[in-house]
């Protein structure tokens, strides 16, 4: 370690930049996050420098920088090109300023971090001048590791700490409530933008003897490519104590659970309801009742034809706290995954999702004039077993034959299958290409814009 990361406190603290130009101007962006007054020691100033700051900074000449060097907590020269950096280095130098020189790591007492600035939490990444880019690259895959909120929820911590040393003497007790408190059901509460439930939540764990609570994610899985996950999806099941998932939830995803997790899979394929959805809501809100958190996985959207409303409902019926994260609905995945566009101004200007399953089994009954309406896209879950009934109820209520379809199987995983045609032969097209779903059928003539559409059109035309 060539060098020694250490914050500086910036309460009450007076910093100095020399430089107008550019390279000052990023540096001042930075140091204005903070509370310290910033002098701006210039003799050139770029326009719009002392505007963007107004009431920030205080601008001085060169000959002001004296007084300004007097009680600085550390001094940046950011005008490298100026002719003054030289002067600006040996007056901070004389006053015994510590001294970052942009640029010139050979001149550094200390370098500016790439810096994540969540409030409370910074996270700093340096790389000892050799390599900014580096540290700007880690940057970046950092910041999607740290919640958005973890600002706040440290700054609750700070504003209890007095709070949790009176409640629990006890300094080893102390640690075991914080860190529950801020990886539990009050860290989720305060990463959710609750902070008052938050606050509540660590208070009410503060009381002796308080019962350990857990919480209950809904999370959408998304299509089936681990990538497709939201920031939010990955980090509840790499913090989850236990794991119900769906069939449908791909084994890349499953792969992603922390390995001393538990996972419990649910089952629930079409007609195939292995857990009853009942035992499913006694199980979440027993493992939450532990204290455990739990996460929900879902395939696709838990709100779109994922019975995500009624486990929210019965969660929270019982008293358990309940959240939602949203996943990539396979509809939007599948025809990602083909160039389809789901709507388009020449071609549809209204998409509908809609069953082709009915709750007890069959054809469902669906309102088949609207799905027969021009310029629309209809988008058919779990409709391969009835799809002969499905294209035959839309064509008898005028929709054309010759409408474009397209059937996606398995869409965003290795094992795709697509299929393009039109709507009278949509049972055969299936037939043919051996599909047994997980599917969509796309109808509507967006379904014959992908490239590979218009090819199996040009070949059928041949034949
Ligand atoms: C119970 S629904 C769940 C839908 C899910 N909540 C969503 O938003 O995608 C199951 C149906 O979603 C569709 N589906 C889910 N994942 C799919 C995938 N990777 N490829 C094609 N269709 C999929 C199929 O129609 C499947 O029968």
């Amino acid at each position: 370690m060539r060098q020694f990361p250490a914050f500086f406190n910036m309460h009450d603290a007076s910093v100095v930049v020399f430089g107008g130009g550019e390279e000052a101007r990023r540096k001042v962006r930075l140091l204005a996050a903070t509370p310290a007054r910033i002098t701006v020691i210039v003799s050139q100033i770029d326009p719009g420098f002392a505007e963007e700051f107004a009431g920030r900074i205080t601008i001085a000449p060169p000959d002001h920088a004296g007084p300004a060097l007097d009680i600085a907590r550390f001094a940046i020269v950011a005008n490298r090109l100026d002719v003054n950096a030289d002067k600006a280095i040996t007056m901070a130098r004389q006053y015994g300023v510590p001294l970052n020189v942009v640029d010139r790591p050979d001149l550094c007492d200390f370098t500016v971090p790439s810096i994540i600035d969540r409030g409370d939490v910074v996270a700093a990444i340096g790389t000892s001048g050799s390599a900014p880019v580096l540290a700007k690259s880690i940057r970046e895959k950092l910041e999607a590791l740290l919640p958005q909120r973890i600002g706040d929820l440290a700054a609750l911590a700070r504003r209890l700490r007095p709070d949790a040393r009176t409640a629990i003497p006890d300094s080893k007790a102390r640690r075991r409530f914080w860190e529950r408190a801020l990886t539990g059901p009050a860290a989720d509460l305060a990463y959710a933008g609750d902070l008052e439930g938050a606050e509540a939540e660590m208070r009410a764990q503060l009381r002796p003897g308080a019962p350990v609570r857990g919480i209950v994610h809904l999370v959408g899985a998304g299509p089936g490519d681990p990538e497709l996950l939201t920031l939010k999806a990955l980090r509840l099941i790499q913090e989850a104590d236990i794991v119900y998932y769906d069939r449908l939830v791909s084994d890349a995803i499953i792969a992603l659970i922390r390995r001393d997790a538990d996972r419990v899979p649910v089952g629930k394929s079409k007609g195939d309801h292995s857990v009853p959805q009942e035992t499913i809501h006694e199980w979440l809100i027993a493992s939450a009742r532990e204290g455990k958190r739990v996460v929900r996985l879902k395939g696709g959207d838990p709100f779109i034809f994922g019975r995500g409303g009624e486990e929210l409902e019965a969660v929270r019926a019982a008293g358990v706290d309940a959240q939602v994260v949203p996943g990539i609905s396979s509809a939007l995945g599948c025809a990602a995954a083909a160039g389809l566009p789901l709507t388009h101004r020449d071609h549809a200007q209204s998409l509908t999702f809609v069953t082709g399953h009915a709750k007890e089994g069959g054809v469902p009954d669906l309102d088949w004039t609207a799905l027969a309406r021009p310029a629309q896209t209809v988008v058919v879950f779990m409709g391969v077993g009835t799809s002969a009934a499905i294209a035959e109820n839309i064509i008898r209520a005028g929709r054309a034959p010759s409408t474009p379809v397209a059937v996606i199987e398995n869409g965003t995983r290795a094992n795709e299958i697509r299929v393009y045609g039109t709507l009278s032969e949509l049972p055969h097209l299936i037939q043919r290409a051996g599909i047994k779903g997980p599917a969509l059928l796309v109808i509507g003539e967006v379904a014959g814009l992908p490239e590979e559409a218009i090819a199996h059109a040009f070949k059928e035309q041949v034949a």
